[in-house]
């Protein structure tokens, strides 16, 4: 239980609760859901058992990993983008678990449950988040928050701490569903959030798709092969896989069912982009029994489960100056985290500061995302899938899957859709995008 709760932990935070939801409202709701779903399945699913047991078999960092598996080939390239993309998106995930921070601040000095109407509540997000001084603040706060717990290694607390945050979390979101579905006009924001228009997709909205079932589920970037690494031999790594996928669709789904139907009865826009959530929630809050205690709650909660998503993602760069460079775990953190806040500054000031300064219409904020989440671990993905389909092979995987003598029950599925599914549909999604045809 203890390794599925770690990696649940990577894979729940703001992905699940902020993304998703800002992103489905952006791409117009039910259909993109479920694109997200047929995501999860053909591709999130098998690349992160393959990500499982690649960590397992070689016990190493994703560049150890696959150089030891095939030395002396290009396929290490897959471990040096996965460290390139933990470095990049670390560094705006910081600024948005920097306002996750203040936000706990917020809640416990009744700032946030005290809105009468929830555009009161988006303005006084927009106001905070274009702030420099106090973005900055939390931003440092958050990596310091981070440095200092991956300095001391992954083992141990970070499991012990999952295995009571995930389920505090869950049941939090349903108390949340409940009171959102029970507002007057909830209905139309459920057939926004689950009847599909498709009509409303779009080649990009695919991308965007994809790409969120890659970063929700922290695939793409060998965060999966760093966490399979320290997994012991008796794990059987398939019903982890399967627990892990379930879990962090199970938030994301319930997260949709908190904001949209909440959205619509309080008569907002759910293309607000990257604040809709908080902006909805306080005036969620506002009003609800124990209104105060909740906002106190979810955001504390939010905060912690961004804080173990951050740490998985710091540890991928660390592991490898560790490993590769022989360099000593302090020293790592300390260099590596503190160059990752110094790059996510710009990102941090998107909104305020540096609002104006757009190159193709997107901030730098934007455009770190954009690359990371849309590009870079998609592509990383569908490398280790072609990797494990057919350089290293879907038998010697087999092999290391069974290992313990747990029967792998659904083999065929997944050497299927590792071999030929995901890496096509990955391709196909690309070049739809590169080769719009609309
Ligand atoms: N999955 C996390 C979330 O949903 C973010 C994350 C952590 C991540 N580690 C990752 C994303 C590795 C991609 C790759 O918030």
């Amino acid at each position: 239980m203890g390794f599925i709760m770690a990696a649940s932990g990577s894979a729940v935070g703001l992905g699940n609760v902020w993304k998703f939801p800002y992103i489905v409202g952006e791409n117009g709701g039910g259909a993109f859901v479920l694109v997200y779903l047929i995501c999860i399945a053909v591709v999130g699913l098998p690349i992160m058992l393959s990500e499982f047991t690649v960590g397992r078999k070689t016990s190493l960092n994703p560049v150890g990993a696959f150089q030891q598996l095939q030395p002396g080939t290009p396929w290490v390239g897959i471990g040096f983008m996965g460290v390139l993309a933990g470095f990049l998106i670390l560094s705006f995930y910081g600024v948005v678990g920097g306002w996750t921070l203040a936000y706990v601040v917020k809640a416990l000095t009744h700032s946030l449950d005290q809105f009468t109407n929830p555009s009161e509540a988006g303005k006084f997000f927009g106001t905070f988040i274009a702030s420099t001084g106090e973005v900055m603040f939390y931003h440092a706060l958050f990596m310091g928050i981070t440095i200092a717990i991956v300095i001391r290694g992954v083992h141990g607390g970070i499991e012990k701490a999952c295995d009571i945050l995930m389920p505090t979390l869950v049941v939090m979101l349903v108390i949340l569903m409940i009171r959102a579905l029970t507002l007057d006009g909830a209905m139309e924001g459920l057939k926004f959030y689950l009847y599909p228009d498709f009509s409303k997709l779009t080649g990009q909205s695919i991308l965007v798709a994809m790409g969120q079932a890659f970063f929700s589920l922290s695939l793409g970037m060998g965060a999966m092969i760093t966490y399979g690494s320290y997994l012991p031999a008796r794990e059987n790594l398939t019903s982890a896989t399967l627990y892990v996928v379930l879990f962090d669709t199970l938030i994301a789904l319930l997260m949709g069912l908190v904001i949209f139907p909440a959205v619509f009865a309080m008569g907002l826009e759910p293309t607000e982009g990257p604040g809709l959530v908080f902006s909805v929630l306080p005036a969620v809050f506002t009003g609800m029994p124990f209104g105060w205690v909740v906002s106190i709650l979810f955001f504390t909660l939010l905060a912690i489960a961004a804080l173990t998503s951050a740490i998985s993602l710091l540890e991928v760069v660390v592991a490898y100056f560790i490993d590769q460079k022989g360099w000593g775990r302090k020293k790592s953190v300390l260099t590596m985290g503190l160059v990752i806040f110094v790059i996510g500054i710009p990102s941090g000031l998107s909104f305020g500061l540096l609002a104006d300064s757009q190159l193709f219409g997107m901030t730098f904020f934007n455009h770190v995302d954009n690359i990371s989440s849309n590009y870079l671990l998609p592509l990383g993905g569908m490398l280790t899938a072609i990797f494990v389909g057919w350089v290293w092979g879907t038998k010697e995987a087999h092999k290391e899957i069974e290992r313990h003598e747990t029967t792998f029950h659904w083999a065929g599925y997944w050497e299927f859709v590792v071999r030929y599914i995901a890496p096509v549909a990955v391709a196909i999604v690309f070049l739809a995008k590169f080769f719009p045809t609309d």
